[in-house]
Formats: C-alpha cells, structure tokens, sequence
C-alpha cells in the first residue's frame, strides 16, 4: 500500500502545520504553574495552580478567536468552528491537573498538543465539516479529591456531580467550595450542559510506561485500558495515652489498618507481576507520636486488565478488611470501579494509518494508566495515541519527553481530528 496517499490533503497540511517550538514553549511555560524542585509539577485540581493554568489556556484560546465553554464541573471546552456548526464535535483533550510531586507533562501534553492541532488547522487553513473541541477535563488526577477521571465521568453521565460535592481533601476542603471558587474564575466561558453530543474522541498522552522507548517506537496506538477498582477504608479505634494503655486492652486504628494493607497485599500477590495494587494515601488522627491512633483513612487502588480478575480482587477488600478490624470498628467505600476498556478499533486503525503514513513508528499497546477516554469511549468512537517517555518514568517529578516526540504525537493527533471532522 502506498502509505503517503492514505492521508486527506488538509489531514496531512494539519500535520505538517505542527509547530514543535511552540508546542514546547506551552509546556515549559505551563510547567512553571506550580512548579516545583526537581523539574515537577503540583498543580492539584481546583486550586489556585489550576485556576491559572485555566486563564492562560482562556488567553491562548481567545487570541485565536476559538469559543470558550465550561459545564457544572469545571470541564473547559475550547471550539474551533467548522463547517457545520450544529454537528457533533470531534474532541480531544486531557487534563491539566498533576500528581501532588507529578511531572511536566502528564495530561497537560493532552491538552496543549490539541491546541497545537487546532492552530496548524487554522495555519493550513484547513476547514472541518464538524467542530473540533479541546477539553481540559477537571481532576483527572484525582489526587487532592478522589476518585480520578471525576471530569469524564460527569461529563458522560456514569455519575452525577452531587455525588461528588462534599468530598474533602487532606486538609478539608469540600470539592464543591473549591469547584465554585474555579467556576467563578472563569466567568467568562459559556455555560455548557453535561452530555452534549460528541461524534469522536482521541487523546494524546505520555505512555508512563517503557514499551514504546524500548522498542524504538514514536507512537503508541492504544487498544484499551486496564479494568480498577478504588476504595477508601476508614478504621476507627480509641485514641489512649503511649505509655499508660496496656497494649491488650488498646483499639489502635493504625496496628489494624497496618494488619489490614498486609493482607490486601497478599490477596493482590501475583508472581507474573500483572496485578497492581497500591496504598499511596493514609491520613492518621490525631497523628501525634505518643497517642494511640483513634482513626486511620487509608485508600487502596486495584488494577488488572481482566475482567473476571478485577471482579474477584475488589469483591475481596470489604471481607478482608472486617476480617483484620479486631477491636476496631473498619467502613470500607468503594469511590471507583472502572471494568477493563477496549477502544474503538476504527479509530485505532486511523492512528496507526496516520503514523504510517507520516512515516513514524507506531506499536499498538494496552494502558496501565487510567485516562478520560476510558469515559469518553462509553459514549463515541475513542482512541488514544502515547508518544514515548523517559524510562517510563511518571507520577514524578522526572517525567520526561523530547520535542520531537511529543510534536510527533500532535501530528498524528491533528491528521486524525481531521479525517474524523469530515465524516
Ligand atoms: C491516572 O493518573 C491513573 O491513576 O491512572
Ligand atoms: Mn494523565
Ligand atoms: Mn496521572
């Protein structure tokens, strides 16, 4: 097949309208909101970090005269017009939220390479036959108010917002407080309802894995996301002076909380190294060296790309857990269970066309990671296109990418926003 025909005309101008300087100049400068030591990023989801980051990507939009639109849960939707403007939009995106110590480009790359494919559309003056939308989806990270995803899944409908409004961070802040704050910072968006039609999907991110470096790829076609399931367990005791409590008689949330990850682990023991299982928050009351702890919260984060699999490991941790609660009192919440994901196999099939034929590598492969096309895949055609990352380093500081590589991502992703524009 001769691969350099298989791309539209304006698909492949879209492409080679890419500007990689720019695109990295936008990541530099977004990585300086809330940056911090060792080349990191703590941008947590609704803080004043995000509210800024949401400003500078308003002024990049409206100097381009793109519309901006937010919904009820701080989604940001910026519209290039097309042809037709009542059709269903193709949409892109990711999230500009990070990991309390995340790293420079995880989400944020999403997002700022569906910018850089909108503005090589207007360079080559490429006109779609539907609008194209980039979306900043609100906390994707979930790391300051859990679950993660929490954007897409209102979005789509899988959960309502009020579900998640009186969630609280580590220091108490009720997400609804913290959403209206962001909501009022960017007043000047139009409203956007939940649910909005959308024609496709495809989002651009860091693979967070190795495959793609080891094997010498550009692109990474992914065919699916593995299923997880999040909870948060909360064990109550007695809170009892260090010295004096004889240690029988003591309700120590923490010993069992402790007794309670160790069997967890246990359960998510598995010596082909496919189970992923991880204890990444524990909050600890009074948290004070010489008192017993009266209360722990800590959270469990289960992955595993099989159904059956990831079905029996979740239905484990309430049971297990009561099981190790000894004297204490345990209430375990599930805030997530997402099944395994396989995108759509057109659209994969269109990013790997589009590689080829702008003569890049690709691979296709599976996401350890979770991402807002997991949601998005339960209402459109959706896809996903990686570019490769430092030893797959992610979730840290050290996050890195090249220029190349992530203006190699953008142009596969502007050729494909194209081709699926015009269907
Ligand atoms: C998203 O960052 C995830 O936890 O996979
Ligand atoms: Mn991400
Ligand atoms: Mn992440």
């Amino acid at each position: 097949m001769n691969t350099t025909s298989s791309l539209r005309e304006d698909a492949r101008a879209a492409a080679d309208g890419i500007d990689e300087a720019r695109l990295w100049r936008r990541l530099a400068e977004m990585a300086q909101i809330g940056a911090i030591p060792g080349n990191g990023v703590n941008r947590p989801a609704l803080s004043p970090e995000d509210i800024t980051a949401r400003a500078l990507l308003i002024d990049w939009a409206q100097a381009r005269g793109y519309g901006v639109a937010v919904d009820g849960i701080g989604n940001l939707f910026l519209r290039r017009a097309g042809a037709e403007p009542d059709a269903a939009p193709v949409m892109t995106g990711s999230h500009m939220d990070s990991q309390p110590k995340g790293g420079r480009f995880d989400g944020i790359y999403g997002v700022l390479a569906g910018l850089e494919a909108l503005e090589a559309m207007d360079e080559a003056g490429v006109r779609t036959r539907r609008p194209v939308e980039v979306v900043a989806w609100t906390n994707e990270e979930g790391g300051r108010f859990p679950p993660c995803t929490m954007g897409s899944m209102v979005f789509v409908g899988a959960k309502p917002l009020e579900a998640f409004l009186d969630v609280r961070d580590n220091a108490g802040i009720r997400l609804g407080d913290a959403l209206a704050q962001t909501l009022a910072a960017t007043a000047q968006a139009q409203p956007r309802a939940f649910a909005t039609p959308v024609a496709a999907y495809v989002e651009a991110h860091i693979e967070q894995g190795p495959l793609l470096e080891r094997s010498a790829r550009t692109i990474g076609v992914v065919t699916g996301i593995q299923g997880m399931r999040w909870f948060n367990v909360e064990v109550s005791g007695e809170s009892a002076h260090a010295g004096t409590a004889p240690v029988s008689l003591r309700r120590d949330a923490l010993r069992e909380a402790v007794a309670m990850i160790a069997a967890l682990r246990e359960l998510a023991a598995d010596p082909g190294d496919v189970t992923r299982f991880t204890v990444g928050r524990v909050l600890v009351t009074p948290n004070s060296p010489n008192t017993v702890p009266s209360h722990v919260l800590f959270s469990v984060d289960l992955r595993h790309p099989d159904q059956a699999t990831i079905e029996r490991l979740g239905a484990a941790v309430e049971p297990l857990c009561r099981a190790h609660a000894a004297a204490c009192t345990v209430r375990v919440t599930p805030t997530l269970r997402d099944d395994p994901t396989r995108f759509d196999a057109g659209v994969a099939d269109l990013i790997e066309t589009g590689a080829a034929a702008l003569g890049l590598p690709s691979m296709r492969l599976p996401s350890g990671a979770s991402h807002d096309a997991m949601y998005l895949s339960r209402v459109c055609p959706t896809g996903m296109i990686f570019v490769p990352c430092e030893r797959g380093v992610s979730h840290n500081e050290a996050e890195n990418a090249t220029p190349a590589d992530l203006a190699a991502g953008a142009r596969v992703l502007a050729a494909s926003l194209v081709e699926l524009a015009n269907r």
